[in-house]
Order: C-alpha cells, then structure tokens, then sequence
C-alpha cells in the first residue's frame, strides 16, 4: 500500500515505537482468527493490517475516497503519526493497543453522524463489560474511563455533501497491553491500560471481535430504522446510564473562554446540554470544546 507523508519525528518515534516491542516481546495480531469470527457480520472482508502506519484513520479515509465499501477495517500495529481529538497526537506504541479505523457508509443526513460516534462509545463499553467483565464510564463525548483513567478514545471523520453523507472513519484506540512506562509524561496520570487494570496481558483478538459484534449490533437496528426518535431516546437513556459526565458539573474549554456549569443531557446530535451557574440553557458542540470534571481530568 501507498505510505503516506508522515509529519517530522515520527521517524524517531517509530524506531522507539519498535524497539519498545522487541524488548517487551510483543506479539502481533493473528488477523485470520479474527476475520474468522466476523464472517457474519458487516466486517466479513479482508481486513486491511499493517505493521506501521502514519494513522489508520488517514489510510482509511484514502482508500474510502478509492470506493473501498461499508465495513472495511484498518489496523495497524503502530501509528507513527496517531491522531486524537481538537488536533491533539495519539500515541500508538507497537503491538499494546488496538489502532483500528473503520469505513461506514451509513445512509443518512450529515447532521445524524455525530450519533455515530455515540453508537460506538456505547458499543466499547459495552463489550469491555461482556468480554472482559468491566464497568467502565463514558466521559461526553466519546472516552471510555475507567478508574478516572482513559482507557480508549474515537475519532470520527466524515465526508459528506450537504445532504448526503459519502462515508464515515470511526477511529478507535484502545489501551490494552501497555504498560504506565508508554505513555509521555503529559498523560501519564490521565490515561491507562486494560493490563494496569486487570493485572495481566489482555487479548486484543478477543477485544477488537467484541467490540466489532456490539458495534455491529447497534448500528443495524440505527440503519434499519433511520435513527428515528424512539431509536435514538432508547440509545441516549442507554448512553446516559454509563455516562460519567451527566449529572456533574463541568468546565468546559473552548476557544471562546471558559464556563461552568451541570451536565444534563446529551441530544440526538450529540450535543452535550449543560445548565450554566445563571440558570441558562446551553448546548455544547463537541467539534469545538474540552470538557472537564470541575476537580480535573474527569
Ligand atoms: C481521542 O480520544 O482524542 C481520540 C483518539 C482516537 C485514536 C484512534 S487510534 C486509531 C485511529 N487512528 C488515529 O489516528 N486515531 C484513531
């Protein structure tokens, strides 16, 4: 495949990148047995796997723009240019995480697509619970939390006319084998590990299977109904429920300022609803804030 230009130090960051995995002996996905468990699903191609890319999200997107069709998946062992959300950097060390994108054509309007990424923080959580017996929390709009620690984080990309959606990259990262020395010091104390949390090595096989079954699960009955309203109250009272910012109160960062306020609801566009300390109204777009717990990270 076609490498992309990657952006300066990521050549040294992909020698650290690989060096860390010899040294920790990092074993690297085995793709057939997990194509073998996706045969009835949306996922059931080839899946696209590379040792190391810039972000699979870029390779993603490029091979959507070549017509590659709904539930093609990209996975690679390292990101050597990771991209997170508000154009922060996501790092990716070699053979701990899952770094997977996945191509969506949904047919709906470009306004319904942030309920995309709802689907898919409701559907990780889900399956961290159902494989791996944990309850984690949902920080608004998209980290998965646990122990006030992020374990996973999606980025969704669209490309889309103003009344047609061309295709969805859901990104997701999740933390699973890597150990409190991978991550930089600025996350150090925001961020874990599924091994941190369960004392030992996780299965990513296992892992990226679950949340691939419980993505699909959601997003089928989502297409097959539309998102119509009652579809999306019953997925938002869901997302609710493990939500960990509704209910509290929150800063929230934009380019504007800073404000405070309480966590009430997220709408069906995914908008956050927050009551500021005046007693007002007001909705909070996810494309341009950071939201904090009023006490730190959460
Ligand atoms: C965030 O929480 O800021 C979102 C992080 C998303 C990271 C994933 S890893 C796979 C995919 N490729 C990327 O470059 N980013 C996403």
């Amino acid at each position: 495949m076609e490498r992309w230009k990657v952006e300066k130090g990521s050549s040294e960051r992909k020698i650290i990148y690989e060096e860390y995995a010899q040294k920790h002996k990092m074993k690297t996905l085995n793709i057939e047995a997990i194509e073998s468990k996706l045969v009835d699903t949306i996922f059931n191609r080839k899946i696209i796997y590379e040792q190391v890319v810039s972000s699979t999200n870029i390779i993603a997107k490029e091979i959507a723009l070549k017509g590659y069709p709904e539930g093609t998946i990209v996975i690679a062992e390292t990101q050597i240019a990771g991209r997170g959300r508000l154009g922060r950097k996501w790092e990716s060390p070699s053979g701990t995480g899952i770094w997977l994108s996945l191509i969506l054509r949904p047919d709906i309007m470009p306004v319904q697509a942030p309920f995309i990424t709802l689907i898919t923080a409701l559907s990780i959580t889900k399956a961290l619970n159902e494989v791996m017996g944990l309850s984690p929390g949902i920080k608004w709009p998209n980290d998965i939390i646990y122990n006030n620690l992020k374990v996973c984080g999606i980025l969704t990309e669209m490309d889309a006319q103003t009344d047609k959606v061309n295709f969805v990259i859901v990104g997701i990262g999740i933390n699973v084998n890597n150990d409190l020395e991978d991550f930089q010091t600025d996350i150090r104390y925001k961020a874990t590990s599924l091994k941190e949390v369960k004392g030992k090595r996780v299965s990513r096989e296992k892992l990226i299977i679950g949340v691939l079954k419980s993505f699909e699960q959601i997003y089928d009955k989502a297409l097959s109904c539309g998102i119509d309203e009652r579809f999306k109250r019953r997925i938002l009272d869901e997302y609710i429920k493990y939500s960990i910012t509704i209910g509290n109160r929150v800063k929230v960062i934009g380019i504007k300022g800073e404000k405070e306020g309480r966590a009430v609801d997220v709408t069906g566009e995914g908008e956050l609803v927050i009551i500021t300390s005046d007693g007002k109204e007001e909705i909070i777009n996810s494309g341009e804030v950071s939201v904090r717990g009023i006490n730190g990270y959460i």
